[in-house]
């Protein structure tokens, strides 16, 4: 897939979510184990396709700043291109300098292929900085793999 395309497969379509969506965005991310706070359906886009909800993602909002979050594609549906689809469609419809965290080298490689860099949580906002600063101390306690990156504009 060429990263710089901004492509739908035929058959699925992007949206904002409704508060009909909920049920199943929480489904989504309970399923990929994902953080299960802060799911508001007012942050949220999704994919679906052939009537079903595919894909789902969301912007959560702080002062100065946003949080891609809560980006999973349903397991019948991966591969296929969605994931990179809404990336890239929720860094265009970011209004404020973006940041996210994932665990493990896998997933950071994945975002990087979209623009984000690693920053440390020195540089972050400080609006992120109480959020972050937590997972980055559970990355320290518990030896997680957490990776915290700003999306970099015109990378
Ligand atoms: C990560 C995820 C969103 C990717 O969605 P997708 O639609 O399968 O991805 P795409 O088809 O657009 O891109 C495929 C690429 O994603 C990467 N990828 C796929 N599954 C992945 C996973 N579980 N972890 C990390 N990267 C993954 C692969 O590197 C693959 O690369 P390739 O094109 O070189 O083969 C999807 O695997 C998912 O929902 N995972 C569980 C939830 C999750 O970890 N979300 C991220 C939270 S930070």
């Amino acid at each position: 897939m060429n990263e710089n395309s901004l492509e739908l497969q035929s058959g699925c379509a992007v949206r904002p979510a409704s508060e009909q969506d909920m049920k199943s965005i929480r489904r989504l991310v309970w399923s990929a184990k994902l953080d299960p706070t802060q799911l508001r359906w007012e942050q949220f886009w999704v994919i679906e396709c052939e009537g079903k909800l595919a894909a789902c993602g969301q912007l959560r909002n702080f002062a100065g700043a946003q949080e891609l979050g809560s980006l999973v594609v349903a397991k019948d549906w991966r591969d296929r291109g969605l994931g990179s689809y809404l990336t890239k469609y929720l860094i265009q419809q970011a209004t404020e300098p973006l940041y996210l965290e994932c665990l493990g080298s896998r997933l950071a490689s994945f975002y990087t292929r979209f623009g984000f860099t690693e920053v440390s949580v020195q540089e972050l906002p400080q609006s992120l900085k109480f959020k972050f600063g937590l997972s980055q101390l559970a990355k320290t306690l518990f030896r997680i793999p957490v990776t915290i990156m700003q999306y970099q504009a015109g990378f």
